[in-house]
């Protein structure tokens, strides 16, 4: 662990629509490193699942994309489509957000995972089919299965089948969009640990994108916040769930069960028209005057840890506007009588 893997540098998505382009990702630079599991989390369209798509080059005819996105050497934006055929599903496994829409439902799910290896590896129909059994196996649904339909799956066993599709080539990076949404409890977790496991016994990389903050901590290694098309903070999983920078993830995890509950106040800006200066000002109880004109750089704060937040600049306190939220929660950190924040 810790080599780059996958190095995002300054990438930019903009759709075109009828409204105008709107920027929905922007300034985005992250690193994925050999064997790492990277949870990417953030609220509903801020633009995680965009991020995914944009790695592999999923997005639709609209969309422009700027900047670089490096695999183990190559930019994959400059790649002719013909060679960045090669990269999905061998090189970079995606498991996207709702699979009933992405299991074709008039092929079994074996035959679906078999057509993977004949397609990529060029396998014979009988050894297809046999791989495709093994694969099954592999997440816990018995091979006989393979004969089955999608509809004739529970919700975790088609996520069981999305998992067996993002591995079948063993990439060395697997991006698992939302794997356990509209999951219950125990078959979330079931199936969250079953994808890291495998990950981790390949030594593979994961991006596991998800909204739940608790299973990121649980299962990644570092934790990137996304909040309107930013990566707001980064930092190795444990600090950031113990010790959040931005006012943002803070809230993120008080408004977890048994961490607060209490809901994050506002609207996530919708990217036509993000506010000015700092994209969560509007809803930040710790904002500074600077907060809703000047637009914060993500800077490292300690080894590892970087968030994107005027108030981690020694001695600007004072000019907090919402003075008395900081007595209801202020943000971790913080030492009173030094005016400065410590690690
Ligand atoms: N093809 C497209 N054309 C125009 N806008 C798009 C397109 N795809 C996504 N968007 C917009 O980009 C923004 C980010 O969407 P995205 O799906 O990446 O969010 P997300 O973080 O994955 O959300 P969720 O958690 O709900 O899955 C949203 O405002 C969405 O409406
Ligand atoms: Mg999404």
């Amino acid at each position: 662990m810790s080599f780059p893997l996958l190095s995002i540098e300054d990438l930019n998505v903009t759709f075109k629509t009828s409204k105008g382009p709107v920027m929905v990702n922007e300034g985005i630079s992250l690193e994925i490193r050999e064997g790492e599991i990277l949870g990417l989390i953030g609220e509903t369209g801020c633009g995680k699942t965009t991020l995914g798509k944009a790695i592999l080059r999923l997005l639709s005819g609209n969309a422009k994309i700027e900047g670089k996105i490096v695999y183990r050497g190559t930019d994959l934006l400059s790649l002719p489509e013909k060679e960045m055929r090669l990269f999905r599903g061998k090189e970079i496994g995606i498991m996207f957000q709702n699979p009933s829409a992405c299991l074709n439902p008039v092929l079994s799910t074996g035959r679906q995972i078999a057509e993977i290896y004949r397609y990529h590896e060029s396998m014979g129909k009988k050894e297809a089919e046999k791989k495709a059994g093994e694969m099954l196996e592999l997440v816990g649904i018995s091979s006989l299965r393979g004969d089955d339909y999608p509809h004739q799956f529970s919700g975790g066993m088609l996520q069981r089948v999305m998992v067996a599709i993002g591995l079948a080539l063993r990439p060395g990076l697997l991006i698992a969009d939302e794997p356990t949404k509209g999951l219950d409890t125990d078959t979330k977790l079931q199936i969250a640990e079953l994808i890291a496991g495998l990950v981790r016994r390949e030594n593979a990389s994961m991006i596991l994108i998800t909204h739940d903050l608790e299973l990121a901590g649980r299962l990644a290694d570092r934790i990137a916040v996304m909040y309107a098309g930013e990566i707001v903070e980064t930092g190795m999983a444990a600090e950031v769930i113990s010790n959040p920078k931005h006012p943002y993830t803070f809230d993120l995890l008080h408004s977890l069960p048994g961490k607060g509950f209490r809901t994050v106040s506002g609207q996530t800006p919708g990217p036509l028209s993000p506010p000015s200066g700092c994209r969560y000002n509007p809803r930040c109880d710790l904002r500074l005057k600077a907060c809703s004109q000047v637009h914060p750089a993500l800077l490292g704060f300690c080894d590892e840890h970087f968030t994107r937040c005027f108030l981690y600049e020694k001695g600007r306190r004072k000019e907090t506007v919402a003075q008395p939220t900081l007595n209801v929660h202020p943000a971790p950190g913080y030492v009173e009588e030094e005016g400065a924040w410590n690690c």
